[in-house]
């Protein structure tokens, strides 16, 4: 189901003129005497008539009230007002006019203001007093949890939402055990706050969210999950691979809308597979299981990484510029570190094949979206696919905007089994160091 939101107009032209041109909406169809843009999942129409209705009120949302900045910065001559927050609607907009005098409004939401300090409801899952204490800062798949109340009294977050700073703050003093995720942010000063805190135990293999030099300094054990989500990973991003080279989602919405009237030559024609070239950034455990796939494909396999691997199948290490020009599809999979921050920004993007497709199941800031969205909207390479995001959970709307992406909503790792896997893992890492045993994974 969608829907369109139409008005007359008796000057389609000038319409066009404002909306495509002077807004920047995309004209999603040109029906003659209807033209019907996009603007992320809104569709606006307009129909000559024989008058203009100009009623109701038009409402772009954006996502923070630094993009309703930057659209006034670029509306001000339209705008009849600046933005401002409006209370009682828990908005931050500013209004304007199109030339046939309909109201247009540009905002986005802001969060209504809790009322006294932030509390989470913690709820202690198994009051027992001699036990150490461990915040689960997220509830995690039940067997694990059942393991941890073996030995921890686990005060859990148990609603859908994560913990905010203030929250973890309010919680971390009292425990000796914390078992987060990778949207936590486990900084110095969240650590400097936790003085009983023996072992971080991370329900990911990633932990570019703790300040592990700091946690070292402080004695404090830091843990992972690695290996048990490496196949679950690697099928992932082979399911953005092809979604991405093959147009898999803008097919799927096309025949929702009920366009498919027939086989036709030219439709959503992509990009191949077989017998093409993966490049492989970051050899470790998933870039390895992702390139063992890609020999079912035939493909020929080049990577990049740190170190000389030795996988079980045909690949050849190549420097990083070698891997941008030769690769049909990159897939990243090295970890975040300061070093690979921004490691695919303007210049090696420039490197890429135009009929590329670049996946990234890693990290989101190894790769400069703002960087990325401008070469995918320049058509610079063919098509990307997400599962992370360089500033999670947000998404910058011209990413949204765009045809030629496949976004996920980071699920890498999200199979019942995976996940399960994983709890079991960190739980047995957090009780391994109170134990006084060796952990599975032990960062520091
Ligand atoms: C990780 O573990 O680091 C993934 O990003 C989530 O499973």
């Amino acid at each position: 189901m969608s829907g369109i939101i139409f008005f007359k107009t008796v000057n389609l032209a000038k319409i066009r003129e404002f909306y495509e041109g002077r807004l920047g909406l995309k004209l999603w169809k040109d029906q003659g005497k209807c033209l019907i843009f996009a603007h992320g999942s809104l569709k606006l129409g307009f129909c000559e008539g024989q008058a203009s209705e100009t009623g109701g009120i038009i409402t772009f949302v954006y996502d923070s009230p630094a993009e309703v900045d930057a659209s006034y910065a670029r509306f001000e001559k339209i705008a009849t007002g600046k933005p401002e927050i409006s209370e009682y609607y828990k908005i931050y907009h500013f209004w304007a006019r199109d030339f046939e005098g309909r109201s247009l409004e540009f905002q986005c939401f802001i969060e209504p203001e809790k009322k006294g300090t932030e509390k989470a409801e913690i709820s202690i899952l198994n009051p027992d007093k001699a036990k150490p204490k461990l915040l689960l800062t997220r509830m995690i798949p039940e067997n694990a949890v059942d393991q941890l109340k073996q030995v921890f009294e686990v005060h859990a977050n148990t609603e859908p939402r994560n913990l905010s700073k203030a929250e973890l703050l309010q919680h971390i003093p009292q425990m000796d055990g914390l078992l987060c995720l990778l949207g936590d942010t486990i900084d110095r000063e969240l650590l400097d706050a936790a003085p009983k805190l023996r072992v971080i135990s991370n329900y990911a293999v990633g932990y570019n969210n703790i300040d592990i030099d700091y946690a070292k300094s402080k004695n404090i054990a830091v843990c992972n999950t690695p290996g048990v989500l490496t196949e679950s990973t690697a099928d992932l991003a082979w399911a953005l691979i092809m979604a991405a080279s093959r147009r898999i989602v803008e097919s799927d919405k096309f025949v929702r809308r009920g366009e498919f009237v027939g086989w036709e030559p030219l439709l959503f024609l992509g990009q191949d597979l077989h017998h093409r070239t993966l490049g492989i950034l970051g050899l470790g455990r998933i870039g390895e299981a992702v390139g063992k796939r890609a020999t079912g494909f035939g493909m020929k396999i080049l990577y990049h990484s740190r170190t000389e691997k030795s996988p079980s199948y045909e690949a050849t290490r190549v420097d990083l510029e070698t891997l941008l020009k030769e690769s049909d599809i990159l897939s990243i999979h090295a970890p975040l570190t300061d070093k690979t921050r921004h490691l695919i920004g303007k210049k090696e993007l420039a490197m890429m094949k135009e009929t590329a497709v670049l996946i990234n199941t890693g990290r989101g800031a190894i790769v400069d979206e703002k960087e990325l969205i401008k070469a995918l909207q320049e058509k610079r390479i063919f098509a990307a696919g997400f599962d992370v995001y360089e500033h999670e959970p947000q998404i910058p709307q011209e990413l949204l905007d765009l045809e030629n992406v496949v976004v996920l909503p980071h699920i890498g790792s999200a199979s019942f089994a995976t996940r399960a896997a994983m709890g079991e893992m960190a739980a047995e890492n957090a009780i391994a160091i109170v134990k006084g045993e060796k952990p599975k994974s032990r960062i520091v």
